[in-house]
């Protein structure tokens, strides 16, 4: 028997961008590839977990023995998230979740107008799914809670900041802002502690060395 870091642990994993519709055939997006979140799903599933990732579009094939949910919005995700969060020991937000939604979608294509008129698009706030998921941490310490942060300057302040600000005991930056779809990335891990720099390597080396640190701060937390 090969003792592995996450046995018997389930652990929930957003990935991937949202899509915000516009009316039935447009919508805003983002360029997150969700390259980074099925790496860790992987991961997480190597190192004995029993991953659900919440997915939204991607070209990616589902990591093996992985349960997939693939949703569309932000809202969608929110209510895929909130449903199967109970019982999860480990949450992992990596999605790069729309900040704001359109108010007034059509339910009806729109037409392209005579006159030259552009539509009026209004926008309202998504819901933070990981904060929202970080307040409903119960005595008993669970999930544990990681965020992602892509930060495009002062990321050791933001990051810190960021890590208080949701209510989570282990954030993840993303040095620079080109991580979205390449295949390698750095990362900053911030905790109680402070910060410790991971060296840029692949998405799914990252990953492993995230799940073994995640691993071992739920190994700390059950001596205590
Ligand atoms: O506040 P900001 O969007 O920079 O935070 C990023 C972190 O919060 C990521 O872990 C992301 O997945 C999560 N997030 C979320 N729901 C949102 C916005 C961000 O879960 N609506």
């Amino acid at each position: 028997f090969q003792h592995k870091i996450l046995s018997g642990k389930r652990v929930l994993i957003t990935a991937g961008p949202t899509f915000e519709a516009i009316d039935p055939v447009r919508g805003i997006t983002n360029l997150s590839s969700g390259k980074m979140g099925y790496a860790l799903a992987r991961a997480a599933r190597e190192a004995g977990a029993e991953v659900t990732l919440v997915s939204g579009p991607t070209a990616l094939p589902t990591p093996y023995g992985v349960r997939r949910i693939d949703v569309l919005s932000a809202a969608q995700m929110h209510d895929a998230v909130m449903a199967a969060v109970p019982g999860q020991h480990v949450f992992v937000a990596v999605a790069a979740v729309a900040d704001w939604r359109v108010a007034n979608a059509s339910d009806q294509k729109l037409k392209k107008q005579d006159d030259g008129g552009a539509p009026q698009l209004e926008f309202v706030q998504n819901p933070d799914i990981l904060a929202t998921v970080a307040g409903t941490v119960s005595l008993s310490g669970w999930p544990y809670c990681v965020g992602f942060a892509a930060e495009s300057e002062n990321l050791v302040e933001y990051g810190a900041a960021k890590r208080e600000r949701k209510g989570i005991p282990l954030l993840v930056g993303n040095i620079g802002h080109h991580t979205f779809g390449q295949d390698t990335n750095s990362i900053v891990l911030f905790d109680e502690h402070g910060h410790t720099v991971l060296p840029h390597a692949d998405k799914l080396t990252l990953a492993r060395q995230l799940v073994s640190e995640i691993g071992k701060r739920l190994e700390q937390r059950s001596l205590l």
